[in-house]
């Protein structure tokens, strides 16, 4: 009996020590340990030792599981050390490292501001498809058909009639198509240009319209909106103006301009040394428009305008660099976290 004991510890113990993995160590005490393992065996036979030797053989017998037992404890933990998940897992243990929190990305914040301040105007919100009927982003507009913008080199053309939707003012014509006025919409979103990216161009961009219609809407509507929005996003104290302009959709039409919102109009490198910054395109909402969407022209008057956020973003946080907003460089993006 002490022979096969002594026998069993030396294999015992040596396919312990070589388990590499816990699953080897799981099949070692199966079979050394579990109900039908060699141990067990052994015990089992004690009732065949004749009765003198026995409680010697029993008591080297219980020596034997206790020095296996401790010897899986060992092995187990030296395996754990390893890297080796040798016991379940435990999902609800902390993790190892903190999980670091996203942020809202800075354009998509700067859209919702200036959202929430039509909202408070009393404006609803639309939206568009970014792929876009040639009818819409052009033709309902009043787009010549020979207009210089329609050309490949400015427009994505997908096929004959789509495109990648260049502005957001198609939205006018659809949303005029489902709502009868008086109406105040804005509608936000991602507009393509085929240009060559550099500092103050991506050929992928986002825009805010804003379209108001009713009876007897005029430019000086527009221009108290603007004044309003100005002062809500920027703060109070700059000035607003309206530069003559051409648009095919509105007449007559207009760039804005505000005072420069780094030096308040004295002259820097932000503003070009001019002290004026331009914000948007507007004017008011051409008849043949109304006419396009089915509306009454000679009821209705009302007027547009148009926004690059990327341009109003750059403005408020400082950035010099369009691509900056596109690239998605954890190192541009974390300024904004907490900031915004
Ligand atoms: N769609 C014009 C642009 O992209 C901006 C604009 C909108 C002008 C509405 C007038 C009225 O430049």
């Amino acid at each position: 009996m002490q022979d096969a004991i002594d026998a069993l510890r030396g294999r015992g113990l040596s396919r312990i020590e070589s388990a590499a993995t816990a699953d080897e160590l799981e099949a070692a005490r199966i079979d050394l340990l579990g109900r039908k393992g060699e141990v067990t065996a052994l015990l089992r036979g004690l009732k065949d030792v004749p009765a003198d030797e026995r409680p010697a053989a029993g008591a080297a017998l219980n020596r034997l599981k206790l020095e296996l037992t401790d010897a899986f404890a060992a092995r187990e933990r030296d395996l754990r050390g390893a890297g080796e998940a040798v016991t379940g897992l435990d999902l609800t243990l902390p993790g190892a490292a903190p999980v670091p929190l996203g942020t809202a990305h800075p354009l998509l914040t700067v859209l919702e501001e200036i959202c929430d301040i039509f909202y408070g105007l009393g404006y609803d919100r639309g939206d568009g498809p970014e792929v876009e009927l040639d009818y819409y982003n052009f033709t309902a507009l009043n787009f010549p058909d020979d207009h210089p913008a329609r050309d490949i080199q400015d427009t994505f053309f997908l096929s004959d009639k789509t495109l990648l939707r260049t502005q957001t003012s198609p939205v006018q014509v659809r949303v005029m198509e489902q709502v009868t006025p008086p109406l105040a919409y804005v509608f936000p979103g991602r507009v393509y240009r085929n240009e060559n990216a550099d500092a103050s161009h991506s050929s992928e961009f986002f825009q805010i319209e804003g379209l108001c219609v009713d009876r007897e809407i005029s430019l000086v509507d527009l221009r108290q909106t603007v004044d309003a929005f100005v002062e809500r996003f920027f703060g109070a104290g700059f000035e607003t103006r309206f530069r003559p302009h051409f648009f095919p959709f509105t007449e007559p039409s207009v760039e804005v301009d505000m005072q420069c919102v780094k030096c308040g109009g004295k002259g820097c490198g932000v503003c070009g040394q001019t002290g004026w910054l331009e914000i948007m395109g507007a004017g008011m909402v051409h008849p043949r428009v109304f006419a396009a969407a089915g509306y009454d022209e000679d009821a209705y008057t009302g007027f547009a305008f148009g926004m690059g956020i990327d341009r109003i973003a750059m403005l408020k946080y400082g950035v010099d660099d369009i691509r900056l907003l596109y690239e998605n460089d954890l190192r541009f993006l974390n300024q904004f976290r907490g900031v915004l």
